[in-house]
C-alpha cells in the first residue's frame, strides 16, 4: 500500500470503531458478503413456520423473530417459557427421557386431535418450574468469541479477594465452558441457535434431525408428516450469521447524571459482575476479531440468593445465573430471568446472595445518586 492509503484505511479503521452501533445493527466492518448474509439470514430469522412447513408437533412459537423481536429482529419478546428440571442436590437432572428441560406450551392441531393436549405435560419428576423471558440476542457473536481464558479470570470460586463475590464458569455436558442461556449451560452460539429450531418451533435440522419426544413419548404416527430435517443446513447457517452478526448496541451519549451513575457503577460494585468491557480473541470473521464492545457480564455464573431461585441446569443451583449482560436496557420493559421487575430499581433490589452486598450499598445512596445509576442504565 502506498503512505497516502495507508493513511485512508486506518482513517477508515477509526471510523469504523467510532461507529455507533443502534440495537438491530450488524458489527461494523462486516464484508459486503457477510452483510449480505446478515440480510438473508434475518429473512430466515424471521419467517414463520406452519404445520405444512415443519411447525410443531410441540412448540412454543412459529418463528425466531416471534419472541425476539421488540424493537427490532434480535430484541427482546413478551413470550414467557416454562422450563422444569429436577435437582437432588448436587446433580442436576434435565428429566430428557420426560420431555424437559422445556415444556412447550403449544401443539399443532393434528396433535391435539391425537391426544387431546395443548402443550408439552410438565415432566412428572420436575423439582421446580421456572419462568423465562425472551432475551435480545445482540452482541452475543461477539460474546461467543470471548477466550475461555478471560472468562477464567473473572472466576473466584474460593473468594479470595473476601468481597463476597465469587463467580464460576458453568460448564456443558461434555465438561466445556457454558456461556448462553440463563444458566451458562451451552457453550457456543452455534449450538444456542440451531438448538433453538427444534425447540422453540418444533423444526427439524440436519444437526438435530429428530423431533423431542412428548412427555418422552413418541410422536404418534401421522401428526408430523413433513420429512425431517424441516429445514435445510443452509437456512440454520444464515440464521446463525444473522445473530453472529448483530452488534452489542453503544450507549446512548451519557449527560452528566449519566456520567455519575457510571462512576458509581463501578464504585459500588456492580461492575464486579457487569464487567462494561469484554475483548473477542481471534476470529476469521475480521470484523468480529479482536473487539472491545459492551458486554456488562463476567458470563459467570452467581449465587444471587433463595428470592430468585427456581430450577437447576447442568452445574447451575437453583440459585445460580449467569451474569445478565445489560443490552439495550433502554428499551427493556420489564427485568430479570422471568421478567418480575418492573423497572431497574426493582431489578437491583431483587439481587441477593452474592450480589447483596453491593445491592445494600446501591440502597444506601442518596436518592439523587439511585436515579444516576439508573439514567445509566437506561442508556444501554
Ligand atoms: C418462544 C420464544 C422463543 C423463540 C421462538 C426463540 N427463542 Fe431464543 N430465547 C428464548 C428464551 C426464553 C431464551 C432464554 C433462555 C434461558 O433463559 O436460558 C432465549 C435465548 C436465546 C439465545 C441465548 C441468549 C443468551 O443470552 O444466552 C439465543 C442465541 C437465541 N435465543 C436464539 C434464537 C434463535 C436463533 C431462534 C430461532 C431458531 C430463537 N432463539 C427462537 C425464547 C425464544
Ligand atoms: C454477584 C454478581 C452481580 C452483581 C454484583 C450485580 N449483578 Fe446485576 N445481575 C447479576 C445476575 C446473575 C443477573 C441475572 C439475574 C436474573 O435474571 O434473575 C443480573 C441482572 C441484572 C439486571 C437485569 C437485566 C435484565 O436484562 O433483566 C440489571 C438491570 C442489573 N443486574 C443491574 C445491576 C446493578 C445496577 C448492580 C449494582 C447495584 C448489579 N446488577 C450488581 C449479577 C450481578
Amino acid at each position: 500500500m502506498t503512505p497516502q492509503r495507508v493513511a485512508v484505511a486506518s482513517l477508515l479503521l477509526l471510523a469504523g470503531c467510532a461507529k455507533v452501533v443502534k440495537p438491530g445493527d450488524p458489527v461494523p466492518g462486516l464484508t459486503r458478503q457477510q452483510r449480505d448474509r446478515f440480510a438473508r439470514g434475518k429473512t430466515v430469522f424471521d419467517s414463520t413456520f406452519t404445520p405444512a412447513t415443519g411447525l410443531g408437533p410441540l412448540f412454543n412459537a412459529t418463528g425466531c423473530g416471534e419472541c425476539h423481536e421488540d424493537p427490532v429482529a434480535g430484541g427482546r419478546g413478551d413470550e414467557i417459557e416454562l422450563h422444569a428440571t429436577a435437582f437432588h442436590a448436587p446433580t442436576c437432572d434435565p428429566l430428557v427421557e420426560e420431555g424437559g428441560p422445556v415444556a412447550q406450551l403449544h401443539t399443532t392441531p393434528a396433535l391435539k386431535q391425537a391426544l387431546g393436549i395443548d402443550s408439552e405435560p410438565v415432566p412428572p419428576s420436575a423439582t421446580a418450574r421456572a419462568h423465562r423471558t425472551s432475551p435480545v440476542v445482540f452482541g452475543r457473536g461477539l460474546l461467543d468469541l470471548v477466550p475461555d481464558s478471560e472468562i477464567l479470570s473473572y472466576a473466584d470460586p474460593d473468594d479470595r479477594n473476601h468481597d463476597g463475590i465469587r463467580g464460576r464458569p458453568g460448564r456443558s455436558l461434555d465438561g466445556r465452558i457454558g456461556r448462553f442461556g440463563r444458566k451458562a449451560l451451552v457453550p457456543t452460539l452455534r449450538e444456542f441457535n440451531a438448538g433453538a429450531f427444534p425447540t422453540e418451533i418444533g423444526v427439524t435440522d440436519p444437526e438435530q434431525p429428530t423431533e423431542e419426544s412428548i412427555g418422552g413419548q413418541p410422536i404418534p404416527p401421522g401428526v408430523d408428516p413433513v420429512a425431517d430435517p424441516e429445514i435445510t443446513q443452509d437456512a440454520v447457517d444464515l440464521a446463525d450469521d444473522f445473530v453472529r452478526f448483530l452488534g452489542a448496541p453503544t450507549a446512548a451519549k451519557l449527560g452528566k447524571d449519566g456520567r455519575r451513575g457510571r462512576d458509581l457503577f463501578s464504585q459500588i460494585g456492580c461492575a464486579s459482575c457487569h464487567i462494561p468491557k469484554l475483548r473477542t480473541g481471534p476470529s476469521p470473521i475480521r470484523a468480529l476479531a479482536r473487539r472491545e464492545f459492551p458486554a456488562y457480564t463476567d458470563l459467570l455464573l452467581h449465587d444471587m440468593g433463595p428470592e430468585l431461585a427456581d430450577i437447576c441446569l447442568g452445574i447451575a443451583t437453583p440459585q445460580d445465573f449467569r451474569t445478565e449482560p445489560l443490552l439495550d436496557l433502554r428499551d427493556a420493559k420489564t427485568f430479570l430471568h422471568d421478567g418480575q421487575a418492573a423497572s431497574l430499581e426493582q431489578a437491583i433490589e431483587r439481587h441477593g446472595g452474592e450480589a447483596a452486598g453491593v445491592r445494600d450499598r446501591f440502597k444506601a445512596l442518596p436518592a439523587a445518586d439511585r436515579n444516576a445509576v439508573v439514567a445509566f442504565l437506561k442508556a444501554l
